[in-house]
């Protein structure tokens, strides 16, 4: 087994990360996420995801080593700078989408507020390190690329 899993956590480098069998896959999906017309709302997105990716990285090394009391404190401090900007992000959003009085707003937000109501919950399950991790992980890597995908994609025709 690669020398990365006995690592200390803040020694592990990106030259380490680029030994793990899941960045191949991490890396296709970062590219997964749309253009959604807007730069600002772009770079959210892609800060969202890096966090989601970096909490991967911890669900990937739990897997893989078995270890999980290793790695619950540093996923936690990953998670709650997630659930914080990821509601900073949604209300940025919702105001300009009522600012430009997009059509699909009120669907929006509804889907804004279920994402929340799911995101405590998994807070709420990596606090209690609740061992179900694959699930876990599952639905980690799904909510904002599907949430971008569809719903933020259908503001893209107000940028033109
Ligand atoms: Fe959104
Ligand atoms: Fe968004």
């Amino acid at each position: 087994m690669s020398e990365v899993y006995d690592k200390p956590l803040d020694e592990i480098s990106d030259a380490d990360l680029n030994k793990l069998p899941g960045q191949p896959f991490r890396e296709r999906l970062k590219d997964q996420v749309v253009d959604v017309g807007f730069s600002q709302f772009n770079d959210s997105h892609n800060k969202l995801m890096d966090l989601i990716l970096d909490a991967d990285v911890l669900f990937d090394l739990m897997l893989v080593t078995g270890n999980t009391a290793k790695y619950w404190g540093r996923l936690e401090e990953i998670v709650d700078d997630l659930v914080t900007y990821t509601k900073q992000h949604f209300a940025e959003e919702e105001e300009f989408l009522i600012s430009r009085q997009h059509a699909k707003i009120n669907e929006h937000t509804a889907q804004h507020s279920r994402l929340v109501e799911e995101l405590n919950d998994f807070q709420k399950s990596v606090t209690s390190q609740n061992e179900d991790i694959i699930q876990m992980r599952k639905w980690l890597l799904e909510w904002l690329l599907v949430h971008v995908n569809t719903h933020d994609l259908s503001y893209k025709e107000l940028a033109s």
